[in-house]
């Protein structure tokens, strides 16, 4: 079947995957912001969290029409998220919330593949997919997932702009609790075995949406950073107390540690199949520990925060500011 094209003026009809998430809710504000006609697609009740009910998701995604399917199941994804409509973009935010090996094949690709399966009869000309600079170094199952999505995508025959950002704000304040509770911030090795160029959501967000709006965003693979130097996991420390007026109280935890815990983990797995997503999620933790969040050097096989490219005003030092001297809290 297919469908009429939507018209044609520089406001886009955009279906958004995985609207619910940290991404997915940015992008639907910005979407939304700049006119665009937006369905966001969220999971069949029951909701799994307070800020899943439908009462959160009406309000953070205001100004969207909002939809409930299963994503996982094409027919689903045809009948009650499509709906027969046409579309000139998809944008997907989708992530597998655990990264297990099943889960991220079932979301980073099946899910994202049947979307883009369903893409021609919609009329959809462009797909816009949030993925990660850390595919770079493939390791990780939910990273060779990403990898094969991104694969398929650059194969169909619809224009990609793959977006592959650093370090998210919420995955660098985890630790803002125990400083403000006078615990000392914990870093892997020294503290400068890694760094990245720390991008906000609603930073993200934007560069996101302009890849509906810039040419030069169509067919490319987007790595993207904020604004700024490249941040170390002490700098980040460093900077928190002296936020505090305190002196740094920084300790060591050494990376092989959390390998260890992921080999142990794997091993007791094998009888006991649960503790498979507790290892893998012991192996992303020793990643994230020991690499870097930034451009791969292709002449050095070095991370570079020079070819690391940045967009975006929002700072963490700015974020992590607000965290420490006012009641909220950092994003789960
Ligand atoms: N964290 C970082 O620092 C960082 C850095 C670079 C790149 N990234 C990449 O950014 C991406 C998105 O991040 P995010 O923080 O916005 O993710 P998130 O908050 O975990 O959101 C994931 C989205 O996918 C949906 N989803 C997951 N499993 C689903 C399922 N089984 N059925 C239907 N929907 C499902 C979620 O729906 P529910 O809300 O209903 O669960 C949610 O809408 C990831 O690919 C990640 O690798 C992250």
């Amino acid at each position: 079947m297919t469908v009429p094209s939507p018209a044609t003026q520089s406001a886009k009809r955009v279906l958004l995957l995985g609207a619910s998430g940290t991404i997915g809710q940015a992008t639907a504000r910005a979407l939304v912001a700049r006119g665009h006609d937006t369905v966001c697609l969220v999971r069949p009740q029951p909701a799994r969290t307070p800020r899943h009910s439908p009462e959160a998701l009406a309000r953070n995604l205001e100004g969207t029409t909002i939809r409930a399917c299963d994503v996982t199941d094409k027919a689903s994804l045809e009948r009650d998220g499509f709906c027969g409509e046409a579309f000139d973009v998809i944008v997907s935010c989708l992530a597998s919330r655990t990264g297990e090996k099943k889960d991220a094949q079932r979301i980073d690709y099946e899910a994202n593949l049947n979307a883009l399966e369903l893409a021609p009869t919609a009329g959809v000309s462009h797909m816009v997919l949030l993925s990660a600079i850390c595919v770079q170094k493939p390791k990780l199952a939910f990273q060779k997932a990403k990898l094969a999505f991104e694969d398929a995508l650059k194969g169909s025959g619809i224009d990609y702009s793959i977006v592959r950002p650093t370090a998210f704000f919420k995955s660098l304040t985890g630790l803002v609790k125990r400083v403000k509770a006078g615990k000392p911030y914990l870093v892997f090795a020294d503290g400068e075995l890694t760094a990245c160029k720390p991008i906000s959501d609603d930073d993200l967000a934007n560069f996101i949406a302009d890849c509906l709006e810039n040419d030069a965003y169509h067919n490319a693979i987007l790595p993207i950073g904020g604004p700024g130097e490249a941040i170390t996991p002490r700098a980040q420390g460093e900077y928190m107390f002296s936020l505090l007026g305190q002196p740094p109280n920084i300790k060591q935890v050494p990376p092989g540690l959390l390998l260890g815990i992921a080999n142990a983990l794997s091993l007791v797995a094998k009888a006991y199949p649960p503790l498979k997503a507790r290892a893998e999620y012991a192996r992303i933790g020793h990643y994230y520990a020991t690499e870097s969040m930034l451009l791969l050097d292709p002449e050095t096989a070095k991370y570079s925060a020079d070819l690391t490219p940045s967009t975006g005003k929002e700072t963490l030092f700015e974020h992590l500011e607000t965290l420490l001297k006012t009641d909220r809290t950092p994003d789960a």
